[in-house]
C-alpha cells in the first residue's frame, strides 16, 4: 500500500489543490466580470446625473437616463456622428493612433498629451427640448489627471455642475474637489463673455460677490493652488476651440448632426 505521507503524494495533493483553487477563482472572476462592468457603468451614470443635478427631478439615476441621449461627437467638427456610443471606451480611443491627436505644448493647457478625436457626450431632453449638456473633461492636477463631467444648461453658457469621478489629489487638499460645499459653488457660474472668451476659472482665495467678474469665478481650494489651477486649465482646454467649443457653438445654432 502506498504511503499517504510520501513526497510524491504530498506534491500530488498540493498541485491538485492549487488547480482546484485556481479553477474556482477563475470561475468566480469570469462570473463577476459582467457585474463589475455594470457597476462601472452605473458609477459613471451616477456622476453624470450628479453633475447635472438630475436625481431630485427624476427620482433615480435610472429614470434620469431614460431622458439622456448618449452621442459620439467629432470634437474638431463639433458634430454628432453616427457611431454607436455603446462600446465607446476612452482608454481604447487613446490607444488607437487613428482616433487621437497628439497635442503640442502650446495646445496642451490641460496637460493631457493626447486628445481623442471622438468623444461621448450626454444630452438631457425635457419634452423634446435640450435641457442639459454633459461633457467629459480631464486635466492634470498636482499628482495626476482628474477625470470628470461638466454639466451646462441649455443656454450653453451656464454651469450646472462639475463632478470628478477619478483623481489622485491629496485628501483634505486637492481632493476637496469632491467636497459638496465646493461643488455647489459651480452652479450658475458663467463660462464665456459676450465675445466667446472663456472667463470661468478657480481663483486664489474667496470670490468677492460684489465684483462683476464673480459670476465667472469659483473659490480656490485652500492649500491646493496647484489642483485649483489644474481645474481652471482643464476647463479652459475643454471649453476652448480644441475642446467642445465647436460643438457648443453648433448646438447654439442647432446644427449638430454630421
Ligand atoms: C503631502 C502633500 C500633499 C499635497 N497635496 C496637494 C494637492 O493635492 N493639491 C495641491 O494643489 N497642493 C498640494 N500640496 C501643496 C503643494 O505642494 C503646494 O504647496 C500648494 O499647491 C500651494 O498651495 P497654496 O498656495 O494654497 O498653499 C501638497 C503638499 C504636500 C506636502
Amino acid at each position: 500500500m502506498q504511503n499517504k505521507d510520501s513526497i510524491k503524494n504530498t506534491i500530488f495533493i498540493g498541485i491538485g489543490l492549487c488547480l482546484v483553487c485556481a479553477a474556482i477563482i477563475s470561475i468566480i472572476a469570469v462570473g463577476l466580470k459582467e457585474k463589475q462592468k455594470n457597476n462601472a457603468i452605473l458609477d459613471q451614470q451616477k456622476k453624470i446625473v450628479a453633475a447635472a443635478d438630475l436625481e431630485s427631478f427624476y427620482g433615480s439615476v435610472n429614470n434620469a437616463f431614460t431622458s439622456i441621449e448618449e452621442k459620439i461627437i467629432d470634437i474638431e467638427a463639433g458634430l454628432i456622428t453616427n457611431q454607436s456610443s455603446e462600446k465607446y471606451d476612452l482608454s481604447k480611443e487613446l490607444r488607437d493612433p487613428n482616433r487621437f491627436i497628439e497635442l503640442s505644448s502650446a495646445e496642451d493647457i490641460a496637460t493631457i498629451k493626447k486628445r481623442e478625436k471622438f468623444s461621448k457626450v450626454f444630452l438631457e431632453y425635457r419634452e423634446s427640448q435640450l435641457n442639459t449638456v454633459i461633457l467629459p473633461v480631464r486635466g492634470y492636477g498636482l499628482w495626476g489627471i482628474l477625470y470628470g463631467y461638466l454639466a451646462i444648461s441649455n443656454d450653453l453658457n451656464t454651469i450646472v455642475g462639475l463632478e470628478f469621478y477619478d483623481h489622485k489629489e491629496t485628501p483634505g487638499l486637492g481632493a476637496e474637489v469632491d467636497n459638496p460645499k465646493w461643488k455647489a459653488l459651480w452652479r450658475g457660474k458663467r463660462i464665456y463673455d459676450e465675445n466667446g472668451k472663456i472667463l470661468i476659472k478657480v481663483i486664489k482665495g474667496k470670490v468677492d460677490n460684489s465684483m462683476d467678474m464673480s459670476s465667472y469665478e469659483v473659490d480656490g481650494l485652500s492649500g491646493a493652488t496647484l489642483t485649483s489651477k489644474g481645474v481652471s486649465n482643464l476647463l479652459a482646454y475643454w471649453l476652448g476651440e480644441n475642446g467642445f467649443k465647436p460643438f457648443l457653438d453648433n448646438l447654439k445654432k442647432e446644427k449638430i448632426n454630421g
